[in-house]
């Protein structure tokens, strides 16, 4: 057993969840938490919100509400609709709390004492109409290095390159819109990333060999335009004072204690119940650990560059992220999720209008792994019709309806395997070696091939011996089929968990087993799970799995959430 710390990019509090963000780091790190548990591994799955910055500031004075009760507000929303969407987390936290703030401090103190960090004189841009200086993300302008037109702050998303907001030509307020900014000068703190630098190389290069190229790629065209000293200090209001005299009125950038949070997180939960569960054994010193991240990819360059670094700075023992997974981005219909232009599906929305596991299913199946997709409710219609009803639920009514009827609502007995039989179980041990290894590799649109590949060998087994003809004249033998069938559902019901972990549940009640009943994943032996249930064991048909998505529905769904644009 190894383990095995898993995060999640920890979602802004004050933005609304779309499938975007679900699939860009919330849901395969849910996937694979839930799949190395069933591996046998020890895993602690992490995720909260990110709640400082100018982001949770704005929000607030636009809700007319105060920063923190805004950010409690947001923060049970978020946690609601992940909730509903079946995210495992061990723990979901905040960056505001004390833990990280705890955390945070220590960090911050140990790179001032190893000489990392140093003092500037910046040159901010001030709003005169917002009364603010305007930090990252609430300017926007031209990019100087791509000429993008709508580059933030912080970071152009077009190149990726981080910016100042000084850089950008041509900057307006995206508060008020307001030209009327002005630059004025104040002291901040920076880290000085070249220091770091020889390290920061020298330990990426272990990387190499394991991290996808797409990760991998980032971090190497980052080191060779040359680190900068980035700024770690901002003056606004919300956030945490800055723990150094002479700076007690900044607080520190929402980006140096927000990836911090994940071990701040962590303590959190740990302090809930301090006699077993302890946060060093995951961060500090602990070796035994490997460390999974999920994000999207405008985040790698902060968790392949800036946090390790942050990290290896310090000069003390903490984990770093050993498998790095980046996912491109998913659009709607063709262009961005807008929720001020009310374009798109909000999760929080999705899980009204579908069960969790459709939308799942839907976007572990088309995650964006090598190239930026879209979803249109086309797509989604078609997949739940065909691959949801068509293949697995129509699989399941099909045989405890027809066992049901013809031989009772019970595993029926029958003879021996045949030749058929064991060919159908070398096949399946195949696909679910397959599925197994894409699994652990983070492959997931290929894991997810294999698992509807699996299903449609039920499929392919029932239409080639034909039970409800056979039993016409060999009873016997149409039992042994049946049977067969019914430990396929259950082998389904297993295999589907990460992915549909409700269905799965359902799909086992009607065998009358629990998840509890569920065998490890590692070492999944076909030939033995096939038997598992015994001749008189009880079923009952129950409900189908999924409901079909019409024609006048999916033209409701359209018109509801907005075509494209
Ligand atoms: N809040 C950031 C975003 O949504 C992600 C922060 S990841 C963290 O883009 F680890 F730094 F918290
Ligand atoms: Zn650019």
């Amino acid at each position: 057993m190894s383990k095995i710390l898993i995060t999640s990019a920890l979602p802004y509090v004050n933005g609304v969840p779309h499938l975007g963000h679900m699939i860009g780091c919330l849901l395969p790190s849910d996937v694979y938490a839930r799949y190395m548990r069933m591996m046998g591994n020890e895993v602690l799955y992490v995720a909260g919100n990110d709640e400082h910055g100018t982001a949770s500031e704005v929000g607030a004075l636009k809700a007319g509400m105060d920063v923190q009760a805004y950010c409690d507000m947001n923060h049970a929303r978020h946690r609601d609709t992940y909730k509903d969407f079946e995210l495992s987390f061990d723990c979901f936290g905040r960056t505001s709390s004390e833990q990280n703030k705890e955390m945070t401090y220590h960090i911050f103190s140990q790179l001032d004492k190893n000489g990392f960090i140093e003092e500037r004189t910046v040159k901010q841009v001030y709003s005169i109409d917002d009364k603010m200086f305007l930090a990252d993300r609430y300017i926007t302008g031209t990019c100087p290095y791509c000429g993008y037109d709508k580059a933030r702050g912080d970071q152009c998303e077009n190149c990726t390159k981080v910016l100042e907001p000084t850089d950008l030509i041509d900057a307006k307020s995206t508060i008020s819109g307001s030209k009327n900014l002005e630059v004025r000068e104040s002291k901040h703190l920076f880290l000085n990333l070249p220091k770091i630098e020889e390290k920061l190389r020298q330990w990426l290069k272990t990387k190499e060999a394991f991290w996808p190229e797409v990760a991998y790629s980032i971090a190497q065209k980052w080191i060779k335009e040359g680190l900068q000293p980035r700024c770690i200090t901002r003056d606004l209001k919300w956030g945490f004072p800055v723990n150094k005299p002479g700076y007690e009125d900044k607080v520190f950038y929402v980006w140096f204690d927000a990836p911090i949070g994940y071990i701040g997180i962590t303590k959190q939960w740990a302090d809930e119940k301090p006699e077993e569960r302890n946060w060093k054994d995951w961060w500090y010193d602990a070796k035994d650990v490997r460390h999974v991240e999920f994000m999207a990819k405008d985040n790698v360059p902060y968790h392949s560059i800036t946090f390790p670094a942050t990290l290896l700075g310090t000069g003390e023992p903490w984990t770093q992220v050993d498998y790095l997974k980046g996912v491109s981005y998913l659009n709607y219909e063709g262009g961005k999720f807008s929720k001020s232009e009310n374009r798109g599906i909000f999760a929080e929305d999705a899980v009204k209008e579908f069960p969790a596991d459709y939308w799942r299913y839907w976007l572990m199946i088309n995650i964006p792994e090598s190239s930026d997709t879209s979803f249109t409710f086309d797509s989604f219609a078609g997949t739940v019709n065909k691959d949801l009803n068509g293949v697995l639920g129509n699989f399941v009514s099909r045989v405890l309806k027809m066992t049901a009827s013809k031989l009772g609502e019970q595993v029926p007995t029958g003879g021996d395997f045949t030749e058929v039989e064991n060919e159908l179980v070398k096949n399946l041990q195949q696909r679910v070696d397959a599925y197994l290894k894409y699994m652990n590799e983070l492959e997931f649109r290929k894991a997810l091939n294999e698992l509807r590949a699996i299903w449609v060998e039920g499929n392919n087994y029932i239409s080639v011996t034909e039970p409800w003809s056979v039993i016409k004249e060999n009873q016997q033998r149409a039992e042994t089929i049946l049977r067969v069938c019914i430990n396929l559902i259950y082998i389904f019901a297993v295999l589907s968990y990460p992915i549909m972990p409700k269905t799965t549940e359902t799909m086992l009640a009607k065998l009358g087993l629990t998840t509890k009943d569920m065998p490890l994943l590692k070492g999944f032996d076909v030939a033995k799970e096939i038997n598992f249930l015994k001749p008189g064991h009880k079923f009952t048909v129950g409900e189908p799995l999924f409901e079909r998505i019409s024609p006048e529905r999916l033209d409701e769904l359209k018109q509801k959430y907005g075509s494209s644009k």
